[in-house]
C-alpha cells in the first residue's frame, strides 16, 4: 500500500491536468447539437483507460456510446468482482453569461476546478480511474476484479443502458456496484448514501387559438392558454407544500423514528443553507425537517414554463399555446408508472374545455433504498474514514440515478453510493466545480475501498 499511496501523491498534479483534458469535451446528452462532443469524449475516455493499463472498449448503442473498461484479469481463482458506474455526459451549460469562466475551458480557482461536469460526474469517477492507475502502475496487487461502466446518457434517464445490462448480464455479474455520483456533507463529513429518490415527469402543452391573437381585439372572449396552464399548475400543491394529486402519497414509506432521530444529528445549518441558495425563506412540506423534505419526501416541481412573447419590451398577445415541464421526485415505495397515471388523470380533470391538452411523459426511474447495515457498507465506511480522517455519515439523497434500481433488478447487486460532490459544487448550475482536495481524498478512498471490500466479500463466502 505504501508505494500505491506514494504514487497517488507524486502524480497529483498530472491527475488534475488530465481531469482538465477530460472536462474540455462538451458532452451534453440533453441537446443533439452536442453529439460530436459526446462521441469525442467517449473516445478519449477509452484511450485514457487503455493508457493506464485497463482493457477498454467503446460499446455503441442507439444513441450515446457506453465505455466499458476492465482491470487485467488473473487466471485461475475467482476473485471478488465489483462494478464501478459513472457517467461522462453532462447537463447543458446554460445560462452561459453567468459563468465566470467558460463551461468547457476548465479553470482552477480556490483549489477547485470549474467546468460543466466537474463534479457531476467526471471528477468523481475519474478519482476511481486514477486509483486503478495507481494499483497497476505501482505494481500493487488489486485484491479484486473491477469493471467500469461509464455511460453517456445518465442525465437523460439512461435509455440505452438498461438493455445493455440485460444483454451482458453475465459479464457484469458482481459482488457490488460502487458509484460516486452523490454528495458529501463537507470535507470533514464524508458521506455514504443508502437511498436515492426516483423520478418521473412530463411535458404538458395547452393549445388555444390557431395563432397568437391581438389581446385587445380578442382579449376577454378567448381563453388564454398561459393563464389556463398557470391555474392548473397552481392547483397541484397546497399552501402547506403538499402535492394535491389524489393518491400521490398512498405508497409513500413513512420515515422511521430511528431515521428521523439520526437525521437530526447531521451537520446541517439551515441559515447557511438558505443563504447559499439566496432565498429569503425556505419552503417545504410542513411537518418535516429540511433534510427530510429534500431526501425522504416526494415532491412535484415545475422545471420549465414557456408561452407567449419573451423578448425585450412588450407584445400584447394571447399566445396560441403554453407549455410546462414538470417532474415528480419519488420515494419508496412509489412507482413512476402509477404516479404518472394519477397525475394525468388529475390534469384531465383540471383542464378547461377551452383548450386542448397534449402530454408527453418521461418514464423516469424507481427510488432506491438499501440497508445501511451490510458488511459492504461497513467496508465503504472504513475506506471513507481512513481517507478523510473523519467519521462518515449515513444519508439519503434527494437526487436520482436512474440505473441504480436496475442494477438491483437485473444484476441483483446493491450499490454503494460514495459521494464526492460538495453541497456548493453547483451541479446543474452555472460555475459547477469539483474540489481538488476531495478529488485527492476520493482517490485514496477508492484505493482503500478495494482492500476493505475484497476482505469482507472473501470472508462471507
Ligand atoms: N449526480 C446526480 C444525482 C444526484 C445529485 C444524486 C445529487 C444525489 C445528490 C445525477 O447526475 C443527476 O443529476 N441525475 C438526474 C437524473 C434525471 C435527469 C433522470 C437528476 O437527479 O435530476
Ligand atoms: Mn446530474
Amino acid at each position: 500500500m505504501k508505494s500505491l499511496e506514494h504514487y497517488l501523491k507524486i502524480n497529483r498534479n498530472r491527475f488534475v491536468k488530465e481531469l482538465c483534458e477530460y472536462l474540455r469535451f462538451p458532452s451534453v446528452s440533453g441537446d443533439p447539437r452536442y453529439k460530436k462532443g459526446v462521441a469525442a469524449c467517449a473516445k478519449w475516455l477509452v484511450q485514457h483507460c487503455r493508457k493506464i493499463g485497463m482493457e477498454a472498449k467503446l460499446c455503441r448503442t442507439r444513441s450515446n456510446p457506453i465505455v466499458v473498461a476492465r482491470t487485467p484479469r488473473r487466471r485461475g481463482k475467482r476473485r471478488p468482482h465489483f462494478l464501478v458506474y459513472g457517467h461522462y455526459d453532462v447537463q447543458s451549460p446554460e445560462p452561459l453569461e453567468l459563468w465566470k469562466s467558460p463551461p468547457f475551458h476548465p479553470c482552477i480557482r480556490n483549489s477547485a476546478v470549474f467546468a460543466r461536469g466537474a463534479s457531476d460526474n467526471k471528477g468523481q469517477h475519474f478519482a476511481h480511474i486514477k486509483a486503478v492507475e495507481a494499483y497497476l502502475k505501482s505494481k500493487t496487487e488489486l485484491p479484486c476484479d473491477l469493471t467500469f461502466i461509464i455511460e453517456g446518457e445518465e442525465e437523460v434517464s439512461s435509455p440505452s443502458l438498461v438493455s445493455f445490462l440485460r444483454k451482458n448480464r453475465t459479464l457484469f455479474r458482481c459482488d457490488a456496484v460502487v458509484i460516486s455520483d452523490t454528495e458529501l456533507y463537507s470535507r470533514r463529513h464524508p458521506t455514504l448514501s443508502y437511498g436515492l429518490r426516483g423520478i418521473c415527469g412530463m411535458e404538458i402543452t395547452l393549445r388555444g387559438p390557431a395563432r397568437d391573437l391581438h389581446s385587445g381585439i380578442f382579449g376577454g372572449s378567448i381563453e388564454n392558454p398561459a393563464m389556463a396552464l398557470c391555474q392548473m399548475l397552481g392547483q397541484l400543491r397546497d399552501e402547506t407544500g403538499r402535492v394535491t394529486i389524489p393518491g400521490f402519497y398512498n405508497d409513500v414509506l413513512p420515515l422511521s423514528l430511528f431515521e428521523r432521530a439520526h437525521f437530526l444529528e447531521h451537520p446541517f445549518d439551515g441559515v447557511a443553507y438558505k443563504q447559499s441558495v439566496g432565498v429569503r425563506q425556505l419552503f417545504g412540506e410542513s411537518g418535516f425537517t429540511v433534510i427530510e423534505q429534500r431526501s425522504a419526501r416526494p415532491t412535484l416541481e415545475i422545471n420549465g414554463l414557456t408561452s407567449g412573447y419573451q423578448g425585450d419590451g412588450a407584445k400584447t398577445i394571447i399566445p396560441s399555446s403554453a407549455r410546462a415541464k414538470i417532474t415528480m421526485r419519488l420515494v419508496p415505495h412509489q412507482r413512476p408508472k402509477k404516479v404518472l397515471a394519477q397525475t394525468i388523470d388529475h390534469l384531465k380533470k383540471l383542464c378547461p374545455p377551452t383548450v386542448r391538452m397534449e402530454i408527453r411523459t418521461d418514464p423516469g426511474s424507481d427510488p432506491y433504498f438499501v440497508s445501511p447495515e451490510s458488511e459492504k457498507v461497513q467496508a465503504a465506511l472504513e475506506a471513507l474514514r481512513k481517507a478523510f480522517g473523519a467519521e462518515p455519515l449515513l444519508a439519503r439523497e434527494g437526487g436520482s440515478i436512474p440505473i441504480v434500481d436496475e442494477f438491483k433488478q437485473i444484476l441483483g447487486s446493491d450499490s454503494l453510493l460514495i459521494g464526492l460532490a460538495l453541497p456548493d459544487d453547483n451541479a446543474h448550475s452555472p460555475n459547477e466545480k469539483f474540489d481538488l482536495d476531495v478529488f485527492e481524498k476520493g482517490m485514496f478512498m477508492s484505493a482503500y475501498l478495494w482492500q476493505a471490500l475484497a476482505r469482507r466479500v472473501g470472508q462471507s463466502e
